[in-house]
Parts: C-alpha cells; sequence; structure tokens
C-alpha cells in the first residue's frame, strides 16, 4: 500500500456533522501540522458546522440543504466561503486541492459525491457502507481504473485491511466480521416489538448516529458489512461470516488456509480506523484508551442467532444473488428504519418490510448509475407500500 506522505493533507470530510464527521475532526485538529480542512460538507446541523468551521478553518463549507446553507449564511469564521447542495459536494470532493476524502454521510445520499472522489483518484476514507452496498461492481470499478486507495474506516473492515497487508489474498479462506449483537442481544424476543427507538439506539459499546445503531439493534449492519465485505477484498459470499462478540475488542479475524488466523483488537472508539485511513504509515496516535485485556478478563463469542436476528438469514439470499437484491435491501432498510425512528412502524416491522421487499423485486445485475437509482427508487416505494398495508 502506498504511504502517505508527511507533506500536509487536504481532506474533504463529507457528513462532517455526524459522528464519524465529529470523531475525524478530533484526530485532525491532534496533527494540524499533518491535515488541514479543504472542505466540510454537512446536511442540516448549522449549529455542528459553525462549531467545526471554528475549529478546522476549512477553505469551504456545503450544506447539502438548501435551507440549512441559507441559515448559516453570515455564520462562518472569516475566509471560510459557503456553498449549497449535492453538487458543490460532489465538485469539492473530486477538486484537486482535494488530497484524502472522508465519506461519512449516511445512506446511499452519500454515493454521488463518494463515487466522485473516486472517480477522481483520491484516497477515501469509506465509512459510508451503504454506497458500496448499493454500487459495490460500480465503485470498485471505478477505484481500479482511477487507482483510487479504498481505506475502510468501518472497524471491522479496517481490520481486515490490517489482518491482509503483506498476506497473499489467494490463502484467504475465510474472514469474520464480529457483532456487539447491540442492545437487544439477551432481550427477550417476545417484547422487541414494543422497543422504542430511544432503546433501540442506545448501544452497549459504541457511540454512533442514529440510523447506524438501529441497524445495529437489528443487525441489518452487520448484513450490510458483510455485503460491504464481499466488495472491498473481493470475496466470495462463503467466505464471509459473523460472529457475536458482545466485548467489541477483536474486530474482525483473518483465517489462512494453513489454518492461521490473524486478528485485530482495540478499544471500540472509531478514532483508531479514522486515523488509519487518514495515514496508515506511521501510525498516528489517537488518543484512545489503551487495551488492557487483564482488566477485560474475558473475550467472549457465540453463533448468531438466525431466529433473533432474521436480516442475518437474508442477507445469505442477497450476497448470493445480483446486485438488484442488494441495492432493495438497503433501500427498503432506509426506508423502514426512518419509519421506525419517527415511530411510524414498530422494531419488528423494519426487517419484515425489508424481506416483504426483497420477495418482490428482480434479481438482476444493474451495470450504471441511473439503473441503480431507478431500482433504489422502485425499492423504496415498494417499503412505502408495504409499510402502510
Ligand atoms: N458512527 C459510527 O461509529 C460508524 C461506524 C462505522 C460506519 N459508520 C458509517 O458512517 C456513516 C455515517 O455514520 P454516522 O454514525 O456518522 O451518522 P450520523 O451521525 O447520523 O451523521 C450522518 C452525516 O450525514 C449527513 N447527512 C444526513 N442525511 C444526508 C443527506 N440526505 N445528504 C447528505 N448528507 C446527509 C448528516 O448531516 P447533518 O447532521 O448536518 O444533517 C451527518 O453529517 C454511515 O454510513 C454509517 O454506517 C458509522
Amino acid at each position: 500500500m502506498a504511504v502517505v506522505g508527511y507533506a500536509m493533507k487536504r481532506i474533504t470530510v463529507l457528513g462532517a456533522t455526524g459522528s464519524i464527521g465529529c470523531s475525524t475532526a478530533d484526530v485532525m485538529l491532534r496533527y494540524p501540522d499533518k491535515f488541514s480542512a479543504f472542505a466540510l460538507v454537512g446536511h442540516r446541523n448549522v449549529s455542528k458546522m459553525i462549531e467545526l468551521a471554528t475549529e478546522l478553518h476549512p477553505e469551504w463549507v456545503v450544506m447539502t440543504d438548501s435551507a440549512a446553507a441559507k441559515q448559516l449564511e453570515g455564520q462562518l469564521p472569516a475566509g471560510v466561503r459557503l456553498e449549497k447542495g449535492m453538487d458543490a459536494a460532489i465538485a469539492l470532493s473530486s477538486a484537486t486541492e482535494t488530497d484524502i476524502v472522508m465519506a461519512a454521510m449516511v445512506g446511499s445520499a452519500g454515493l454521488p459525491a463518494t463515487l466522485a472522489a473516486v472517480q477522481a483518484g483520491k484516497r477515501v476514507g469509506l465509512a459510508n457502507k451503504e454506497c458500496l452496498v448499493t454500487a459495490g461492481h460500480i465503485f470498485m470499478k471505478a477505484a481500479a481504473l482511477s487507482e483510487a486507495e479504498v481505506v475502510p474506516v468501518d472497524s471491522e473492515h479496517a481490520a481486515l485491511h490490517q489482518c491482509m497487508q503483506g498476506q497473499d489474498r489467494g490463502s484467504v479462506t475465510g474472514v469474520t466480521l464480529t457483532a456487539s449483537g447491540g442492545p437487544f442481544r439477551d432481550r427477550d424476543p417476545s417484547t422487541l416489538s414494543a422497543v422504542t427507538p430511544a432503546e433501540a439506539v442506545a448501544h452497549p459499546n459504541w457511540d454512533m448516529g442514529a440510523k447506524i445503531s438501529i441497524d445495529s439493534a437489528t443487525m441489518i449492519n452487520k448484513a450490510l458489512e458483510l455485503i460491504e465485505a464481499r466488495w472491498l477484498f473481493d470475496l466470495a459470499p462463503e467466505k464471509l461470516s459473523a460472529i457475536i462478540h458482545p466485548e467489541s475488542i477483536v474486530h474482525a479475524m483473518v483465517e489462512y488456509q494453513d489454518g492461521s488466523v490473524l486478528a485485530q483488537l482495540a478499544m471500540p472508539d472509531m478514532r483508531m480506523p479514522i486515523a488509519y485511513a487518514l495515514q496508515a504509515e506511521p501510525r498516528l496516535s489517537t488518543g484512545i484508551a489503551p487495551l488492557d485485556l487483564a482488566q477485560t478478563g474475558t473475550l467472549t463469542f457465540q453463533a448468531v442467532d438466525h431466529q433473533r436476528f432474521p436480516a442475518m438469514r437474508l442477507v445469505q439470499h442477497v450476497l448470493r444473488g445480483e446486485d438488484s437484491l442488494a441495492i432493495a435491501f438497503n433501500a427498503a432498510n432506509e426506508v423502514a428504519n426512518a419509519a421506525f425512528r419517527e415511530q411510524r412502524i414498530g422494531f419488528m416491522d423494519i426487517v419484515k418490510t425489508v424481506e416483504q421487499v426483497l420477495s418482490k423485486v428482480e434479481n438482476v445485475p444493474v451495470g450504471s448509475l441511473d439503473e441503480v437509482w431507478l431500482h433504489d427508487g422502485h425499492a423504496r416505494k415498494m417499503a412505502d407500500e408495504v409499510m402502510t398495508v
């Protein structure tokens, strides 16, 4: 892997105002001699953007929501220029001045700007798994063409990336992603239909945005991550698995044909994979708590129960199907996840909606972005219909 040099790197953060965006700012602020903010892109969170712009002093701020951009007018520090809309995000993430893009918008909304960065050959720290789930084929093909370095930020994939460094990919016999099991790992399944969004968002180990927290509670997050791993590491579905690991200390494991298993361990703190994506060598100090295994005492593992987490059964079908299934899986989940947060459906209805949409969509390859959006829109409409029945 090419080493990011010691010269100052200019960073564009997509989804700057979110959980990953703020952790990225934390890492950048530790290294003002290495990283500067070229552009910060948010959607609606104006007060967080003012805070970030004051700390990082970027050249550009973009709010993809026009009303939020209007509200921000006149409130940015002197010299920080303001733009609005996704087109501005696309232009800045692919601009010559950007060296590294942190792709941390949530959902498939992040696809256009992240893909633009990939097509422009940037180093891309990829937190936004939904864009790879939605357009993995197109995305990885673009990265190969432009020689963009896509470095995963999802902790499990960052772990796999590290465990595969300097190894022969052909000798990999399997990879295992760990999953905490979320807040409902041990809860009586008969009580799950009554859980509230606040309970589902309260993840035991990770402090994350609302959508991914709920995806963790349904384990759709792990399902999305299996699809993400398939594209990032070009792995056949039978080589991909997940295991419950409540302590979230071991992030992933790679098994080689000689029987050796390499694992990566760290305290659950996203600043570790973020720092690795910004600069892998030499490693950066992140301020995360040191791992004290004597203090942790025990690391436990258990098989994923597909009865409790039906999303993990559904994804087996998606992994073996064509692109349209992954697009529908993601789109239906985005719609159902939002509906649950708005208390329009119950917790158990999220995966049920995804399952019903999957049972209705075509199973076909998808070759262009236009087609991606066609399938995505179709699945969203179907999810809305399923939820209103
Ligand atoms: N958080 C984690 O620990 C973690 C770990 C692994 C992977 N990830 C992945 O990283 C991504 C971000 O997660 P997060 O937890 O940081 O989410 P988050 O806290 O909800 O932040 C989401 C970011 O995306 C922006 N955004 C929301 N809707 C948008 C839209 N329609 N168009 C453009 N931007 C939009 C938000 O802007 P405003 O807030 O300004 O509206 C915010 O900056 C997700 O794909 C998630 O799966 C997160």
